[in-house]
């Protein structure tokens, strides 16, 4: 078995490189990853010599690049994860989010059509459902529930996920979807708010909360939905959309604090500052599908995963503290200078 994962130099896309070698040590794992600012060859480092996987630093909006692949590897299964990924900067500049998302996304299946593919996997979001309010907490996504976006990253998305209903309706790709909550873990680049607050926390840095801190994700650890995938390429139905999540809601200030308890550090370090645009206030999923059908539920509970994460971040440093000493320095004060 060959398995094209696609991001898999990215946070969830490497965690799930991992997981899949681990997990099947006969098949055959093909990474491809441009390596933008989000992509790190070091975190594949583990496995690079691995004979069972293959590195292949490449655009998914390479029509000409993609197809040479599939000729010459001959998939059988491939895993969408490359993605622009973060909220803040597809407000700074969507363009780039429709290119990769949704075009990059039409060009793996181009070439999966094309190639014959048994699966052609996409890894989307709890986002394309837009929120709920935060005086409902009886409402949750279903994979029923409207597609209803807010930002240029999850309209990108919901235009992804849209196309590859089409395709399987209109050319019969076999096709599954996946719609993940908030993950978090090892590996997870450090603009997002989980390892922001650890890597400033650690530096006596201000904490800057959006606007009240009230706004609540639903938080997964990463290795749980790399496990939902695995089930949903080997046993999902084709065309079918799997909701995946940890019913494990909680507001950011109360994720803000949790760190700075675990680290010992004041929470006077904790700094509001002006909200988003168009800030989703909730996020729920109702994991009931892929729990009746599949059998997946969570495994890891939030109390041990922020500690094993915090823990990782502290073991990981040079990880980090590379990625936060180059170009990240001008994406930060862009983002929060004065903010
Ligand atoms: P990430 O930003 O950490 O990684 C994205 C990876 O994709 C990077 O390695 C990057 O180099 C690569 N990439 C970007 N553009 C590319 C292109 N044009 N061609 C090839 N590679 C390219 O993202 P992540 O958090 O790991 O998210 C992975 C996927 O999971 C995304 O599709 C995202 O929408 C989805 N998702 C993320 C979360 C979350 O909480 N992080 C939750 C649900 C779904
Ligand atoms: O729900 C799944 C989505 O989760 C994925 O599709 C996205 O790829 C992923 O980035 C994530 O999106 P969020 O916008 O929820 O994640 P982020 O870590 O950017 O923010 C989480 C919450 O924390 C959100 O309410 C905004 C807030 N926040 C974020 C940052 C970076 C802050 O208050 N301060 C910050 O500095």
């Amino acid at each position: 078995m060959t398995i094209i994962v696609t991001g898999g130099a990215g946070f969830i896309g490497s965690n799930f490189v991992f997981h899949m070698l681990k997990a099947h040590p006969d098949y055959r794992i093909v990474c491809v990853d441009k390596l933008t600012y989000a992509g790190n060859l070091s975190t594949l480092e583990s496995v690079i010599d691995n004979p069972n996987f293959r590195f292949c630093k490449l655009d998914i909006c390479d029509r000409e690049g993609i197809d040479k692949l599939f000729e010459e590897e001959r998939p059988d299964i491939v895993v969408n994860f490359a993605a622009e990924s973060h909220v803040d900067r597809s407000i700074e500049n969507p363009e780039i989010f429709l290119q990769t998302n949704i075009i990059g996304t039409s060009v793996m299946m181009d070439a999966s059509r094309k190639y014959d593919i048994k699966r052609y996997h996409q890894v989307s979001t709890d986002e394309v459902y837009g929120d709920l309010p935060l005086d409902r907490p009886d409402l949750f996504f279903t994979e029923t529930t409207p597609i209803h976006t807010s930002s240029p990253y999850s309209s990108s998305k919901a235009g992804a996920d849209l196309l590859v209903l089409a395709y399987h309706r209109t050319y019969g790709l076999p096709v599954t979807i996946s719609r993940c909550s908030n993950n978090y873990g090892p590996y997870h680049f450090p603009e997002k708010l989980i390892p922001l607050m650890i890597a400033n926390a650690l530096a006596d840095k201000p904490l800057p909360v959006y606007g009240k801190g009230e706004n609540v994700r639903d938080w997964l650890y990463v290795e749980d939905h790399c496990k939902a995938i695995d089930l949903i390429i080997h046993r999902g139905r084709v065309g079918e959309v799997y909701n995946v999540g940890g019913h494990n809601e909680m507001a950011n200030i109360d994720i803000v604090r949790l760190i700075c308890k675990e680290l010992g550090k004041p929470e006077s370090l904790i700094t509001y500052v002006t909200d988003r645009k168009g800030h989703d206030m909730r996020y729920a999923i109702d994991p009931t599908k892929i729990h009746n059908e599949l059998g997946w539920l969570p495994e890891t509970k939030f109390a041990d995963g922020i500690k094993k994460t915090i823990r990782w971040y502290l073991d990981n440093e040079k990880w980090w503290k590379n990625i936060i000493s180059g170009e990240y320095q001008n994406y930060y004060e862009r983002m929060y200078g004065d903010r």
